[in-house]
């Protein structure tokens, strides 16, 4: 089948290494068949699914049912992340090693920023992750440092010195984490990192320390500030939450000079019920996935901080090469089937989240207008998405 690329852009494949599938046990709000679509309208070719599901991804059998459904889906290859303690509880490691053995072949695990709030498991996990040869992501928060802040939260208490907003949370556990991902000599891989010191603190470690670290900022925290925040409106409470422009400013800048690796979406939909409240009692999270490159070229490329490639680097080969990846960021090899996104630079759109693939609806980004469009999809030679749309199997 061939499509008409004339004036199109071509990426290799995007990658993102944080997505919330929800499935299983939260498909009120997205199913790996919503979710894969909602990725492959992005252009994304691989995503990696978060476990904070239903049961927890902590075993074998669940990262393997997830990693089933995305291949009978067959849009995007969804690779599970396994949790790193048994149920994100925090108290006992996953067999991380059954779940790398599994044909889901594990290689990243995670807690979710819930529990791996103390350095002795954290410590294990490292250890046991460096023996597999995987990376441990972390979300980086201290709950004893946020929880209990719920209902005075938000950019307004914050400046009042009344919230639980504290970028301490985040930045307190990125420089332990560094520090003990170096003493075991292993992979860490840093999540949704938002904050200006945050970024200062991954310089101080790579310059000082020998570790092998690597960050991720999403879309969201490089477009939006907590003054976004200001109307309470739940669409626009995240975790970590959205931060002072300056810290916005920061994180463009670390992502151009190649402090911060990728980008990552974050993408957590949320049923109308968990947002459609107050915003104490509000889920946390934004939808991503269909918005993420745009975002990207709004804040990076429009701004002169990155050129397309250096979009490819950050949205698709930075990604691949932390996860392992070997099909995806790298120059094909004559006759290998292609995975690939070809973007139109000059298509605006408009943000309905109604209209978005995803089951939930819950993007911050209502009625704003997006500059590019990704217009087809390639997955290993096969259409995932044509014409803006997506593609049945042929
Ligand atoms: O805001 C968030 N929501 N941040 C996360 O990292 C998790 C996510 C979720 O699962 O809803
Ligand atoms: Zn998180
Ligand atoms: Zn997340």
């Amino acid at each position: 089948e061939t499509v008409d690329a004339d004036g199109l852009v071509a990426l290799p494949g995007l990658v993102d290494l944080h997505t919330h599938l929800r499935e299983p046990g939260g498909e009120e709000a997205e199913t790996v068949d919503t979710g894969s679509a909602a990725a492959a309208l992005g252009g994304y070719t691989a995503v990696f699914a978060m476990p904070n599901t239903d049961p927890v991804a902590d075993s074998p059998v669940v990262v393997e049912h997830v990693w089933r459904r995305g291949r009978e889906v067959g849009l995007v290859d969804v690779h599970p992340v396994g949790a790193v303690t048994v149920g994100l509880e925090g108290a006992k490691l996953a067999e991380m090693g059954m779940m790398a053995a599994s044909p889901a072949g594990v290689r990243m695990f995670s807690d979710d920023g819930r529990c791996v709030n103390d350095p002795l498991i954290m410590r294990r996990a490292l250890e046991y992750a460096r023996a597999l040869d995987a990376v441990v992501a972390q979300h980086a928060e201290d709950h004893r440092l946020t929880v209990g802040a719920q209902a005075h939260e938000g950019p307004v208490a914050a400046r009042l010195g009344l919230a639980g907003w504290d970028p301490t949370a985040e930045e307190s556990i990125i420089a332990r984490d560094v520090m003990l991902a170096a003493a075991a000599g292993a992979r860490l891989h840093v999540c949704h990192l938002s904050t200006a010191r945050s970024t200062e603190i991954l310089r101080w470690a790579r310059e000082t320390l020998d570790v092998r670290v690597s960050a991720e900022v999403t879309p969201h925290h490089l477009l939006l500030t907590d003054t976004a925040a200001e109307d309470y409106d739940p669409v626009h409470k995240v975790n970590p939450p959205l931060r002072p422009a300056a810290d916005t400013q920061a994180l463009r800048r670390a992502l151009a000079d190649g402090t911060l690796d990728c980008v990552a979406t974050d993408h957590a939909p949320h049923a109308v019920e968990a947002k459609d409240c107050e915003w104490s009692a509000a889920r946390p999270g934004m939808l991503g996935l269909q918005t993420a490159l745009p975002v990207v070229v709004t804040t990076m490329l429009a701004t002169g901080l990155l050129d397309w490639r250096g979009v490819a680097r950050v949205c698709s080969e930075a990604p691949a090469r932390i996860a392992g990846l070997t099909d995806q960021g790298r120059p094909l090899t004559p006759g290998e089937p292609a995975t690939l996104t070809l973007v139109d630079p000059e298509a605006a759109w408009t943000v309905r989240g109604a209209a978005l693939a995803s089951r939930a609806e819950n993007t911050p980004y209502e009625g704003m207008e997006m500059p590019v469009s990704v217009v087809h999809t390639m997955l290993r030679g096969r259409w995932t998405v044509r014409d803006g749309k997506v593609s049945v199997h042929d």
